[in-house]
């Protein structure tokens, strides 16, 4: 089961501004325990991320990235453990094999392969999460809102 957490968006930028909506999937293990770190120490980072709770970064199948996307998130993170540290043995190195081939499709599809990074962390790397969740907010807000975006798509086709 995949849980969210954090209420906090881009939904609550000043209006008129865009600001990059970002989810974060983060394993139980590491990722999320780095995450929970992160907020135990009130470590600031963009509130423009939400974090997404999943047992392990294996069990997040193509679909659940591909349908953000498509419901017009701007840019997705997969966190995991480090290598050789995953609780399920292999699920990271599965879910980086599966987040390489979801990068070529973003690529082929226009969206850009930068949208969606793979990040791996250890419980105790609460400062790295945050530059990682920095640097995907940074990279995101260069590229502009996902073309895939209901209201690009919108626009696109001409309607108001
Ligand atoms: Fe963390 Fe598998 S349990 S990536």
């Amino acid at each position: 089961m995949i849980q969210t957490h954090r209420k906090e968006t881009a939904d609550t930028a000043p209006a008129g501004r865009w600001e990059p909506q970002i989810i974060a999937f983060c394993c139980n293990y590491c990722a999320y325990a780095a995450a929970d770190l992160a907020g135990s120490k009130r470590m600031q980072y963009p509130v423009n991320v939400r974090i997404i709770h999943t047992p392990c970064t294996g069990k997040i199948e193509m679909e659940h990235i591909l349908d953000a996307f498509e419901k017009g998130i701007d840019g997705i993170l997969v966190a995991g453990c480090l290598e050789g540290g995953c609780h399920f043995l292999e699920g990271n190195l599965r879910a980086r094999k599966r987040t390489g081939r979801i990068r070529d499709i973003l690529d082929e599809i226009g969206v850009g392969a930068e949208r969606l990074k793979m990040v791996n962390f250890s419980a105790a790397m609460a400062p790295t999460f945050v530059e990682r969740v920095q640097e995907i907010v940074e990279t995101v807000r260069a590229l502009g809102p996902s073309p895939l975006r209901p209201s690009a798509k919108k626009e696109s086709a001409g309607e108001p």
